[in-house]
């Protein structure tokens, strides 16, 4: 497994798996690694035949009153964990590499990033697409993996490549829980063991509306007012941020459900802000 530093390195590894006809898989994260990051990294691997991943905490992405400067950094571990799935390449830049003195170019999709956790985090995905269209345009890949856990990104993504061009394949792989029902993220790191507890009742909320729109519930007031009710039931230290319901191709709110839907949670446990989603399909 090589470790990059400075696109130069990347680039030249790259050209020399491309010189060997490989297929290139990329699967960008913030390190922290945990199986549902890894659950992507197979993925790739599955499909590809060189995987490159991606270690950088995108200081862009985040807003000023936001956890960048104690978002966990693991890069040891993180390395064994990747060495273990045969990982090809790692590239960890440093942020001066990536955002050198006088950068002033961002990317910015407009019309699905205002909504949902847009609204709650202004800037946020301008931070994540610039990043990832400048990982794009360094690892240059064929395929690039993305989870469902973070739906808006995805989607966003995918319109970006799209609109911009960009020669990649992007896929969207299922999200991987532990055993409550918590959706496995970094940020579960902050969370004490009583926590951990609570915040379970985030997919369970959302779990249960699913049922009752397969029996019949279309009525997305009804179906988001009941997992707050749940979720607040269940979770004494939740303050939910938002519940929403919308088109899986607009993410736009919908009233009543009757195409392909996804529903959506960002909710606060403590000081930790989780999210979580659904796909609904009628
Ligand atoms: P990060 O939060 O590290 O996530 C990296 C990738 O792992 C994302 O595509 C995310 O959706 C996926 N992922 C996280 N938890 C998952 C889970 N429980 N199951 C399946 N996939 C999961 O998302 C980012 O980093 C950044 O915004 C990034 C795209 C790297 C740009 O900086």
């Amino acid at each position: 497994m090589v470790i990059a530093r400075n696109p130069e390195k990347v680039r030249d590894i790259i050209a020399r798996a491309r010189q060997k006809q490989k297929t290139v898989g990329f699967v960008p994260t913030m390190g922290a690694l945990h199986q549902g990051h890894l659950s992507l990294v197979r993925k790739a691997e599955k499909e590809c035949v060189f995987t490159a991943v991606s270690i950088f905490v995108n200081p862009a992405q985040f807003g000023p009153e936001e956890d960048f400067s104690r978002y966990p950094r693991s890069f040891r571990q993180d390395r064994i964990l990747l060495e273990k799935e045969k990982v090809d390449l790692v590239f960890c830049p440093q942020p001066r590499i990536m955002y050198p003195e006088h950068f002033s170019t961002y990317v910015q999709e407009s019309a699905l990033s205002d909504n949902l956790c847009g609204r709650s985090r202004p800037g946020h995905f301008r931070g994540v697409c610039t990043v990832v269209a400048k990982l794009f345009n360094i690892v240059q890949p064929d395929k690039a993996y993305f989870g469902q856990k973070d739906l808006q990104q995805a989607i966003i993504i995918g319109r970006m490549v799209r609109d911009l061009d960009i020669p990649v394949k992007i896929r969207i792989c299922p999200i991987i829980r532990e055993k409550n029902g918590l959706a496995m993220s970094s940020r579960n790191r902050y969370l004490s063991s009583e926590e951990k507890v609570q915040a379970a009742a985030i997919y369970e909320a959302l779990f249960c509306a699913r049922s009752r729109f397969k029996s019949g519930e279309t009525s997305a007031l009804k179906l988001k007012n009941m997992i707050k009710n749940n979720i607040k039931a269940k979770a004494k230290k939740a303050k939910i941020d938002y519940i929403s319901i919308v088109d899986y191709e607009t993410l736009q709110d919908v009233k009543k459900i009757e195409r392909k839907a996804a529903i959506l949670a960002a909710v606060y446990i403590g000081k930790t802000r989780l999210i979580d989603n659904i796909i609904i399909k009628p």
